[in-house]
């Protein structure tokens, strides 16, 4: 399998990235940071790994870049788009960051990977969204409004790969805590999962072409509560 993760030089696409190399996929990895990425090739020299930086923000560049690597690396069959953003207590230049990382970013990665598997008569799109994408909460409005444009976005991609009869899988994959650079700042987290269980629950997801997929599978019960919960009772449990 010919995978590409966007997103793989720390935490959760890291941890999904070494997990797909002991899989036996062939796999290209971007990110910013291209020092983190060649640490992973390095770690596994006779494992087909390929390594490339993007930053997902600048979205105009991202897909001449995928375009490239896809033209370099002869295709992808699975395209994973973890990379993500999400700042405590956001500026206004935060906010707008997750915004043009977390959204237009995402689509940018999104749209090509639909498009592209549309010419090439299939494929598998995996987008990390969050848990945060069913409801919001009073410290990270945009990080919860961008999550839960990733999953509308990708249900709207499913829609419409089964109306056109296209064999185009999408899954949603929201995580709950995960103890990963992001999260390090954060307190009163719970049920927090290792990088690495994360990766593996995403993993089994992937190959079980699931839509939407919860990490760890107990976060399913906090999303239906969140789901039903009324704002004023929202209000009062923050
Ligand atoms: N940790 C959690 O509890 C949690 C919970 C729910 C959802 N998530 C989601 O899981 C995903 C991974 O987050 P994480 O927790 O593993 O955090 P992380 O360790 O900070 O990893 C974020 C990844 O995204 C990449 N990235 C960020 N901005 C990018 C850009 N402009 N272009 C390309 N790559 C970019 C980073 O690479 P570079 O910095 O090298 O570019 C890094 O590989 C995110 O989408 C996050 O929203 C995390």
């Amino acid at each position: 399998m010919k995978t590409i993760i966007i997103g793989a030089t720390s935490g959760i696409g890291r941890a999904l990235a070494e997990k797909l190399i002991m899989q036996g996929n062939e796999v290209t990895l971007t990110g910013r940071r291209l020092a983190l990425l060649e640490e992973i090739r390095n770690t596994y020299p006779d494992k087909p790994v390929h390594v490339a930086e993007m930053d997902m923000a600048d979205f105009i560049n991202a897909r001449k870049i995928m375009q490239m690597l896809a033209d370099i690396n002869g295709g992808f069959d699975q395209i994973i788009i973890n990379a993500g953003v999400g700042f405590g207590k956001a500026t206004f230049d935060e906010e707008i960051k997750t915004i043009d990382t977390n959204v237009r970013g995402f689509v940018g990665i999104a749209q090509w990977a639909y498009d592209y598997f549309k010419k090439k008569g299939g494929g598998h799109i995996v987008g990390v969204s969050s848990v945060a994408a069913v409801r919001s909460n009073p410290y990270a409005p945009e990080y919860h409004a961008s999550k839960a444009f990733v999953s509308s976005y990708m249900e709207g991609l499913r829609l419409r790969s089964a109306k056109n009869n296209l064999r185009i899988q999408v899954t949603d994959v929201r995580p709950g805590f995960v103890d990963t650079p992001m999260t390090k700042q954060n307190k009163g987290m719970f049920w927090v999962a290792t990088p690495e269980t994360a990766a593996a629950q995403i993993a089994n997801a992937i190959a079980a072409k699931k839509s939407v997929v919860y990490v760890t599978k107990r976060y399913v019960l906090l999303a239906t509560l969140m789901k039903i919960l009324p704002e004023w009772l929202l209000a009062k449990i923050f």
